[in-house]
Protein backbone atom coordinates (compact mmCIF):
# COMPACT_ATOMS: atom_id res chain seq x y z
CA UNK A 1 0.00 0.00 0.00
CA UNK A 2 1.39 3.53 -1.06
CA UNK A 3 2.44 5.81 2.13
CA UNK A 4 -0.04 8.28 2.69
CA UNK A 5 0.31 11.55 0.92
CA UNK A 6 1.54 14.83 2.84
CA UNK A 7 -1.50 17.27 2.87
CA UNK A 8 -1.77 20.18 0.79
CA UNK A 9 -0.03 23.13 0.59
CA UNK A 10 2.98 24.72 -1.09
CA UNK A 11 6.14 22.57 -0.91
CA UNK A 12 9.19 24.14 1.20
CA UNK A 13 7.00 25.97 2.94
CA UNK A 14 8.20 25.00 6.81
CA UNK A 15 4.61 25.99 7.91
CA UNK A 16 2.85 23.72 5.56
CA UNK A 17 5.92 21.21 5.99
CA UNK A 18 5.22 21.07 9.65
CA UNK A 19 1.22 20.53 9.16
CA UNK A 20 1.59 17.75 6.81
CA UNK A 21 3.91 15.56 9.08
CA UNK A 22 0.85 16.01 12.08
CA UNK A 23 -1.08 14.66 9.87
CA UNK A 24 1.10 11.45 9.04
CA UNK A 25 1.76 10.83 12.70
CA UNK A 26 -1.39 11.15 13.80
CA UNK A 27 -2.67 8.84 11.11
CA UNK A 28 -0.72 5.73 13.13
CA UNK A 29 -1.54 7.16 16.45
CA UNK A 30 -3.56 5.70 18.58
CA UNK A 31 -7.20 7.50 19.23
CA UNK A 32 -6.89 11.14 20.87
CA UNK A 33 -10.51 11.26 21.92
CA UNK A 34 -10.09 12.08 25.21
CA UNK A 35 -8.84 15.17 23.47
CA UNK A 36 -11.63 16.10 22.48
CA UNK A 37 -14.91 16.96 23.87
CA UNK A 38 -18.38 16.91 21.85
CA UNK A 39 -20.60 19.18 23.41
CA UNK A 40 -24.12 18.65 21.26
CA UNK A 41 -25.63 22.36 22.36
CA UNK A 42 -22.10 24.08 21.29
CA UNK A 43 -21.95 21.51 18.05
CA UNK A 44 -25.26 23.24 17.00
CA UNK A 45 -24.25 26.55 17.22
CA UNK A 46 -21.29 26.43 16.04
CA UNK A 47 -21.87 23.56 13.74
CA UNK A 48 -24.78 22.99 12.44
CA UNK A 49 -23.88 24.04 8.94
CA UNK A 50 -21.79 20.60 8.70
CA UNK A 51 -24.52 18.11 8.74
CA UNK A 52 -26.30 20.21 6.42
CA UNK A 53 -23.62 20.08 4.06
CA UNK A 54 -23.29 16.53 4.67
CA UNK A 55 -26.91 16.29 2.68
CA UNK A 56 -25.61 15.47 -0.43
CA UNK A 57 -24.34 12.19 0.19
CA UNK A 58 -28.10 11.31 1.18
CA UNK A 59 -28.16 12.15 -2.83
CA UNK A 60 -25.41 9.49 -3.61
CA UNK A 61 -26.64 7.35 -0.48
CA UNK A 62 -30.04 6.89 -1.79
CA UNK A 63 -31.18 5.27 1.48
CA UNK A 64 -34.31 2.69 0.26
CA UNK A 65 -37.25 2.32 2.71
CA UNK A 66 -36.81 -1.64 4.54
CA UNK A 67 -32.59 -1.19 4.55
CA UNK A 68 -30.76 -0.87 7.40
CA UNK A 69 -28.16 1.62 7.24
CA UNK A 70 -25.49 2.46 10.02
CA UNK A 71 -24.44 6.24 9.89
CA UNK A 72 -20.92 6.31 11.60
CA UNK A 73 -19.90 9.10 13.68
CA UNK A 74 -23.27 10.12 13.74
CA UNK A 75 -23.17 13.29 16.08
CA UNK A 76 -26.38 14.62 17.42
CA UNK A 77 -27.91 12.89 14.94
CA UNK A 78 -29.12 15.50 12.20
CA UNK A 79 -28.12 13.46 9.09
CA UNK A 80 -29.05 9.82 10.93
CA UNK A 81 -32.75 11.51 11.07
CA UNK A 82 -32.82 12.39 7.19
CA UNK A 83 -32.34 8.83 6.62
CA UNK A 84 -34.76 7.43 8.44
CA UNK A 85 -37.06 9.68 7.18
CA UNK A 86 -36.27 8.18 3.89
CA UNK A 87 -37.37 4.88 5.28
CA UNK A 88 -34.59 3.38 5.97
CA UNK A 89 -33.97 1.58 9.44
CA UNK A 90 -30.86 3.69 11.08
CA UNK A 91 -28.63 2.65 13.78
CA UNK A 92 -26.03 5.60 14.48
CA UNK A 93 -22.97 5.55 16.42
CA UNK A 94 -20.74 7.88 18.06
CA UNK A 95 -18.14 7.74 20.78
CA UNK A 96 -19.47 10.38 22.32
CA UNK A 97 -22.17 9.74 25.02
CA UNK A 98 -23.10 13.45 24.86
CA UNK A 99 -23.32 13.15 20.81
CA UNK A 100 -25.15 9.94 21.54
CA UNK A 101 -27.52 11.19 24.31
CA UNK A 102 -29.01 14.09 21.91
CA UNK A 103 -29.53 11.82 18.59
CA UNK A 104 -31.33 9.53 20.64
CA UNK A 105 -33.34 12.49 22.36
CA UNK A 106 -34.45 12.49 18.94
CA UNK A 107 -35.88 9.45 18.98
CA UNK A 108 -33.32 7.81 16.96
CA UNK A 109 -31.35 3.99 17.67
CA UNK A 110 -28.20 5.71 18.59
CA UNK A 111 -25.37 3.68 20.41
CA UNK A 112 -21.93 4.67 21.72
CA UNK A 113 -19.61 3.00 19.65
CA UNK A 114 -15.91 3.56 18.90
CA UNK A 115 -15.28 4.11 15.16
CA UNK A 116 -11.69 1.90 15.48
CA UNK A 117 -13.91 -1.08 17.02
CA UNK A 118 -17.09 -1.56 15.61
CA UNK A 119 -19.03 -5.14 16.63
CA UNK A 120 -21.48 -5.51 13.59
CA UNK A 121 -21.13 -8.18 11.46
CA UNK A 122 -22.94 -8.59 7.61
CA UNK A 123 -25.75 -6.83 9.08
CA UNK A 124 -26.13 -3.61 6.71
CA UNK A 125 -26.99 -2.78 3.41
CA UNK A 126 -24.94 0.64 3.81
CA UNK A 127 -22.64 2.69 5.91
CA UNK A 128 -22.90 6.90 6.10
CA UNK A 129 -19.97 8.78 7.38
CA UNK A 130 -19.65 12.27 7.32
CA UNK A 131 -17.06 14.68 9.04
CA UNK A 132 -16.15 11.50 11.47
CA UNK A 133 -13.51 9.59 9.71
CA UNK A 134 -11.08 12.06 9.93
CA UNK A 135 -11.36 11.66 13.82
CA UNK A 136 -10.41 8.00 13.92
CA UNK A 137 -6.89 7.84 13.50
CA UNK A 138 -6.40 4.07 12.66
CA UNK A 139 -7.83 4.66 9.45
CA UNK A 140 -7.82 0.69 8.84
CA UNK A 141 -9.13 -0.35 11.81
CA UNK A 142 -12.02 1.86 11.08
CA UNK A 143 -12.33 0.22 7.21
CA UNK A 144 -12.15 -3.39 8.62
CA UNK A 145 -14.82 -2.41 11.18
CA UNK A 146 -16.64 -1.32 8.31
CA UNK A 147 -16.41 -3.75 5.70
CA UNK A 148 -17.49 -6.77 8.63
CA UNK A 149 -20.57 -4.79 9.59
CA UNK A 150 -21.74 -4.28 5.55
CA UNK A 151 -23.50 -7.22 3.83
CA UNK A 152 -22.09 -8.49 0.71
CA UNK A 153 -22.00 -6.04 -2.15
CA UNK A 154 -22.95 -2.94 0.32
CA UNK A 155 -21.98 0.39 0.09
CA UNK A 156 -19.90 2.73 1.91
CA UNK A 157 -20.67 6.34 0.90
CA UNK A 158 -18.27 9.05 3.28
CA UNK A 159 -17.36 12.70 3.04
CA UNK A 160 -14.26 13.48 5.86
CA UNK A 161 -11.57 16.30 5.76
CA UNK A 162 -9.38 15.46 3.15
CA UNK A 163 -5.78 16.51 1.92
CA UNK A 164 -5.09 20.45 3.67
CA UNK A 165 -8.39 20.59 4.93
CA UNK A 166 -8.21 23.72 7.25
CA UNK A 167 -4.52 24.16 6.58
CA UNK A 168 -4.52 27.78 6.74
CA UNK A 169 -5.88 26.78 10.55
CA UNK A 170 -3.97 24.31 10.83
CA UNK A 171 -0.85 26.33 10.61
CA UNK A 172 -1.91 29.25 12.72
CA UNK A 173 -2.74 27.32 15.60
CA UNK A 174 0.98 25.68 14.69
CA UNK A 175 2.63 29.36 14.80
CA UNK A 176 0.51 29.95 18.16
CA UNK A 177 1.24 27.21 19.95
CA UNK A 178 5.12 26.92 18.82
CA UNK A 179 6.13 30.66 20.05
CA UNK A 180 4.65 29.19 23.09
CA UNK A 181 6.93 26.27 23.26
CA UNK A 182 4.07 23.49 22.96
CA UNK A 183 4.38 20.70 20.77
CA UNK A 184 1.36 20.78 18.37
CA UNK A 185 2.51 17.92 16.21
CA UNK A 186 1.52 15.92 19.32
CA UNK A 187 -1.90 17.55 19.55
CA UNK A 188 -2.75 17.25 16.09
CA UNK A 189 -6.12 15.15 16.18
CA UNK A 190 -6.88 14.52 12.40
CA UNK A 191 -6.19 12.59 9.95
CA UNK A 192 -6.77 14.39 6.46
CA UNK A 193 -5.77 11.96 3.68
CA UNK A 194 -5.24 12.32 -0.44
CA UNK A 195 -7.37 10.18 -2.32
CA UNK A 196 -5.17 7.75 -3.75
CA UNK A 197 -4.20 6.65 -0.08
CA UNK A 198 -7.91 6.32 1.09
CA UNK A 199 -8.83 4.61 -2.26
CA UNK A 200 -5.43 2.01 -1.47
CA UNK A 201 -6.84 1.59 2.08
CA UNK A 202 -10.40 1.37 0.93
CA UNK A 203 -8.92 -1.50 -1.41
CA UNK A 204 -7.29 -2.96 1.31
CA UNK A 205 -10.05 -3.55 2.94
CA UNK A 206 -12.25 -5.04 0.04
CA UNK A 207 -14.04 -2.41 -1.29
CA UNK A 208 -14.03 -1.46 -4.95
CA UNK A 209 -14.01 2.51 -5.24
CA UNK A 210 -16.92 3.72 -7.57
CA UNK A 211 -15.79 7.33 -7.01
CA UNK A 212 -13.38 9.58 -4.80
CA UNK A 213 -12.50 12.97 -5.27
CA UNK A 214 -11.23 16.21 -2.77
CA UNK A 215 -14.03 18.65 -3.13
CA UNK A 216 -12.74 22.12 -2.09
CA UNK A 217 -15.04 23.94 -0.46
CA UNK A 218 -14.22 27.39 2.09
CA UNK A 219 -17.54 27.40 4.14
CA UNK A 220 -19.00 30.59 5.87
CA UNK A 221 -18.88 29.91 9.57
CA UNK A 222 -22.02 30.66 11.27
CA UNK A 223 -20.13 33.23 13.86
CA UNK A 224 -16.41 34.15 14.97
CA UNK A 225 -13.68 31.97 14.15
CA UNK A 226 -13.38 31.50 17.77
CA UNK A 227 -16.54 29.31 18.13
CA UNK A 228 -14.86 27.32 15.59
CA UNK A 229 -11.90 26.61 17.35
CA UNK A 230 -13.50 26.03 20.79
CA UNK A 231 -15.77 23.65 18.79
CA UNK A 232 -13.23 21.73 16.71
CA UNK A 233 -9.39 22.53 18.00
CA UNK A 234 -9.79 21.66 21.56
CA UNK A 235 -6.72 19.19 21.42
CA UNK A 236 -4.88 22.05 19.78
CA UNK A 237 -6.14 24.53 23.07
CA UNK A 238 -5.16 22.13 25.80
CA UNK A 239 -1.52 22.31 25.10
CA UNK A 240 -1.39 25.71 27.20
CA UNK A 241 -2.73 25.85 30.42
CA UNK A 242 -6.69 26.80 30.89
CA UNK A 243 -6.29 30.81 31.81
CA UNK A 244 -4.13 30.87 28.44
CA UNK A 245 -6.87 29.89 26.44
CA UNK A 246 -8.56 32.67 25.20
CA UNK A 247 -5.27 34.82 24.73
CA UNK A 248 -4.58 31.68 22.64
CA UNK A 249 -7.75 32.04 20.42
CA UNK A 250 -7.51 35.76 20.30
CA UNK A 251 -4.23 35.42 19.02
CA UNK A 252 -4.91 32.89 16.14
CA UNK A 253 -7.94 34.43 15.10
CA UNK A 254 -5.28 37.74 14.06
CA UNK A 255 -3.26 35.43 12.22
CA UNK A 256 -5.96 34.13 10.54
CA UNK A 257 -8.15 37.41 9.97
CA UNK A 258 -6.32 38.44 6.86
CA UNK A 259 -7.55 35.36 5.11
CA UNK A 260 -10.61 33.91 6.89
CA UNK A 261 -12.45 37.23 7.17
CA UNK A 262 -14.11 39.52 4.80
CA UNK A 263 -14.05 42.96 4.94
CA UNK A 264 -18.14 42.41 6.46
CA UNK A 265 -16.15 40.93 9.54
CA UNK A 266 -17.37 37.73 8.16
CA UNK A 267 -15.41 34.23 8.96
CA UNK A 268 -15.18 31.43 6.86
CA UNK A 269 -12.82 28.32 7.18
CA UNK A 270 -10.78 26.33 4.28
CA UNK A 271 -12.34 23.15 4.34
CA UNK A 272 -11.51 20.42 1.61
CA UNK A 273 -13.56 17.23 1.50
CA UNK A 274 -12.90 13.70 0.54
CA UNK A 275 -16.07 12.30 -0.73
CA UNK A 276 -16.49 8.89 -1.72
CA UNK A 277 -18.54 5.47 -2.50
CA UNK A 278 -16.90 2.34 -2.10
CA UNK A 279 -18.85 -1.05 -2.57
CA UNK A 280 -18.24 -4.00 -0.80
CA UNK A 281 -16.93 -6.98 -3.11
CA UNK A 282 -20.35 -9.22 -3.84
C1 LIG B 1 -17.92 16.83 13.20
S1 LIG B 1 -18.87 15.64 14.03
C2 LIG B 1 -19.93 15.02 12.73
C3 LIG B 1 -21.22 14.48 13.25
C4 LIG B 1 -22.29 14.12 12.20
N1 LIG B 1 -21.86 13.04 11.36
C5 LIG B 1 -22.72 15.32 11.40
O1 LIG B 1 -22.71 15.26 10.17
O2 LIG B 1 -23.12 16.35 12.01
C6 LIG B 1 -17.74 14.31 14.28
C7 LIG B 1 -18.31 13.21 15.15
O3 LIG B 1 -17.39 12.12 15.09
C8 LIG B 1 -17.41 11.51 16.35
N2 LIG B 1 -16.19 10.68 16.52
C9 LIG B 1 -14.93 11.11 16.61
N3 LIG B 1 -14.09 10.06 16.79
C10 LIG B 1 -14.87 8.96 16.79
C11 LIG B 1 -14.59 7.57 16.95
N4 LIG B 1 -13.35 7.11 17.13
N5 LIG B 1 -15.63 6.70 16.91
C12 LIG B 1 -16.91 7.15 16.75
N6 LIG B 1 -17.22 8.46 16.61
C13 LIG B 1 -16.21 9.35 16.63
C14 LIG B 1 -17.49 12.65 17.34
O4 LIG B 1 -17.93 12.24 18.61
C15 LIG B 1 -18.45 13.58 16.60
O5 LIG B 1 -19.78 13.39 17.04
Amino acid sequence: MPEDKPTSGQRGDPAADAVRQASQKASQQASQQASQHWDPHRYNRNAGFVAELGAPLLDLLQPAKGERVLDLGCGEGALTAKIAAAGAAVVGVDSSPEQVAAAKARGLDARVMNGEALTFEAEFDAVLSNAALHWMLDPDAVLRGVAAALKPGGRFVAEMGGQGNVETITQALFASLQARGADPVKACPWYFPAPEAYQARLEAAGFAVESIALIPRPTPLPGEIGGWLETFAEAFLKQVPADEGLALIAEVAERLRPSLCDSEGRWSADYVRLRFVARLAG
